[in-house]
């Protein structure tokens, strides 16, 4: 039997030769003492990939999110963010749990907030409810479909943020997908935010890392926080090896996975009992009109597709660097015939 259609997540890409190749032959030291110079080049290359003045590797998204808003929001103040962020859903509860931090959930359509629904979640100076501390943005929007938020839209909000004098974090998990959509170059999201977290663990075939970007003061705070939370790394260049490799090798042909995506999408069009959108980038959300989630996606494993559930009624299939555009027009047709 061949191997399955696995479009679960864009996690589940493995590390190609050419990268574990990297990672074997990088150059280490240890990163809490004194400094590892592949983490250290990679820190360098990412800062000017997007924009800011400095960055931070870590271990996970989240560790990285998390620490962009631990060093931007204050205990018992509010961050303003999508309903449907992965900071406020996925990351467990770490926003109250590590920082006393209150969500302030704005629902938007698409997940693409505007100012104005930005605008209308802050607080008025009150000695009755608690100070706004903080905005976050999530480009690509995970759960809403990888839904692109443009770079006028991201620059209204940041024009209200410096209006207040509020932190803007951008959980750019699919920073590199939204700039790909956007034919723009990621700085062109990445620097309009205080803070920036960048994945590598997604759609660039690495096996773990993320980075913080930001301002060399917050970058310093970001290392104390790290540090605290467990993430302080010795060798860490076997992992930003890999990181620098994807860089390379990998960015440029991420748009080919939303070009898998649109072809996933097109064989389920008019499909009588699946509903699809086009995808904006590489995140395809079927909406079923007749099956289970759970049912459907038991019979699509039998099938050879793995997807995961989203909701009762809604699967989400992702493509990635480890699915050609065949295998994902493929993995349609086997939806669409599993499904009819
Ligand atoms: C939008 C978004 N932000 C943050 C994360 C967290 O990344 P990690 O799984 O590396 O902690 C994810 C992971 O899927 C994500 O999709």
């Amino acid at each position: 039997m061949t191997a399955p259609i696995d479009l679960r997540s864009d996690t589940v890409t493995r590390p190609s030769p050419g990268m574990r190749r990297a990672m074997a032959e990088a150059e280490v030291g240890d990163d809490v003492l004194d400094g590892d110079p592949t983490t250290r080049r990679l820190e360098a290359r990412v800062a000017e990939l997007l924009g800011h003045e400095a960055a931070v590797f870590f271990p996970s998204g989240t560790q990285a999110n998390q620490t962009g808003i631990g060093v931007s929001v204050g205990r018992g103040e509010e961050l303003v963010l999508e309903a449907g962020a992965h900071l406020f859903h996925y990351e467990m509860g770490a926003l109250g749990a590590l920082w006393g931090v209150q969500p302030r959930l704005v629902p938007a359509p698409d997940g693409i907030l505007t100012a104005a629904l930005v605008e209308g979640a802050l607080r008025p100076a009150s000695p009755h409810v608690p100070r706004t501390g903080g905005i976050a943005v999530e480009n690509t929007h995970n759960a809403a479909g990888g839904t692109v938020t443009p770079v006028a839209m991201l620059r209204e909000i940041r024009a209200l943020a410096d209006r207040h004098d509020l932190p803007l974090h951008i959980d750019g998990a699919r920073l590199w997908n939204a700039a790909a959509a956007l034919g723009v170059a990621p700085a062109a999201i990445a620097a309009l935010g205080t803070t920036v977290m960048v994945s590598f663990s997604k759609g660039l075939g690495c096996p773990v890392g993320s980075c913080l970007a930001g301002s060399r003061e917050r970058m310093g705070a970001a290392r104390v926080l790290r540090k605290r939370l467990g993430g302080g790394m010795r060798q860490s260049g076997v992992l930003t090896a890999a990181c620098l490799y994807a860089l390379e090798h990998e960015l440029p042909r991420i748009a080919d996975d939303h070009a898998a995506a649109q072809a996933l999408a097109a064989a389920l069009a008019d499909h009588p009992h699946v509903r699809v959108q086009s995808p904006a980038t590489n995140i395809v959300m079927l909406d079923l009109t007749r099956h289970a989630a759970e049912d459907a996606i038991r019979r699509l494993a039998d099938a050879g597709v793995l997807v995961v559930p989203f909701s009762p009624t809604r699967l989400r299939a992702v493509t990635h660097l480890d699915v050609t555009v065949e295998q994902a027009a493929s993995a349609g047709a086997v939806i669409a015939r599993t499904l009819a």
